[in-house]
């Protein structure tokens, strides 16, 4: 009784936080950050096929769950876009996802529920509202909404990696993310859930150097298994500069004043085969549409970097 109290005392006034995701290199940050954070309750993670196959991304999950010591619940999704078929990462992240750092086999399995009705258990008995940080495509949070929408009722916002108000990264005008699952991605941004969008614009303008890197292999043990995983990263080089792009979510929920936003409207292609998945930001309001989401420009870069080497630094 008394332990069960101590946690409940423990987690009290802590935000309560859902991490979707498809680890995928640069989601091991995120999902460090946002594990050893003390302002945080994270109360379930979510995998969906993104970078590589949902069989890998939920058993890259466990491992790091299990690296960590967490004991956070980690729950299969959907293992396919709503529509398309999976198109992976694997050139970027390696074969299994997390390649660079031999994590054990690990022990513990995913829990029964699949991922929708764990969420939606979590969110519906949740006595505050919950934060969704979705990090991969947006598969699991279209069916979540669509399945159950009385959640919406009771989420506080999904601050999201995705989109951009350029280019694209997978396809000349699709962010991975958004251009793997766009009807899913439509489907998100039409629910009227608040959403955060921290795009690829935000992601270019803070690159990791070489010096950033040996700061972090030389912090603690889960900065050297980082930088293991970096040297076999593909979004940008350990010479030439890492992109961070799944930390920007968790950065925004922890020090939103680092970002320059905007509130716009935001429509995600999903017929032109040359723009499926694009996320056409209007930025100057041509559609007098009421905006659907807070849109994430640029950071500080400095005050960012600063800011994720002291975040790894408070994990083990
Ligand atoms: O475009 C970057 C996004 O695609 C990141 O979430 C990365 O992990 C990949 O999933
Ligand atoms: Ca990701």
């Amino acid at each position: 009784m008394l332990g069960e109290v101590d946690v409940r005392v423990k987690t009290f006034n802590k935000r309560k936080l859902i991490i979707d995701t498809d680890p995928g290199i640069d989601d091991a940050v995120a999902i460090a950050i946002a594990l050893f954070d003390e302002t945080l309750d994270v109360k379930l993670i979510t995998t969906v096929a993104g970078n590589v196959n949902v069989d890998k991304t939920t058993q890259n999950a466990l491992k790091l769950v299990e690296f960590f010591g967490k004991n956070v619940p980690v729950a299969k999704g959907a293992d396919k876009p709503l529509v398309l078929e999976l198109e992976d990462a694997s050139e970027i992240h390696g074969k299994s996802g997390l390649d660079g750092y031999e994590f054990k086999l690990p022990n513990r399995k995913p829990i029964e529920d699949r991922a929708i009705v764990a969420m939606k258990k979590i969110i519906m008995e949740s006595d505050i509202p919950i934060t969704l940080m979705p990090i991969g495509p947006l598969t699991n949070i279209a069916l979540l909404l669509s399945v159950y929408p009385e959640v919406k009722g009771n989420i506080q916002e999904i601050v999201l990696m995705g989109g951009s108000t350029t280019r694209g990264n997978k396809t000349p005008m699709g962010e991975f993310n958004m251009a793997t699952d766009p009807e899913a991605a439509d489907i998100v941004f039409r629910s009227g859930v608040p959403i955060v969008m921290c795009g690829l614009d935000v992601g270019e303008d803070a690159l990791l150097y070489p010096e950033d890197s040996e700061r972090i292999k030389r912090l603690n043990k889960t900065g050297d298994m980082i930088y293991s995983l970096f040297k076999h990263y593909r979004g940008g080089s350990l010479h030439k500069g890492l992109k961070m792009y799944d930390s920007f979510a968790i950065a925004y929920i922890l020090e939103p004043e680092m970002f320059e936003t905007q509130d716009c409207y935001v429509a995600v292609e999903t017929s032109s085969p040359l723009t499926k998945g694009c996320t056409v930001v209007d930025l100057n309001n041509y559609w007098g549409k009421e905006p659907n989401a807070k849109v994430c420009l640029g950071v500080d870069e400095d005050r960012f970097k600063e800011w994720l080497i002291n975040a790894i630094a408070k994990c083990i």
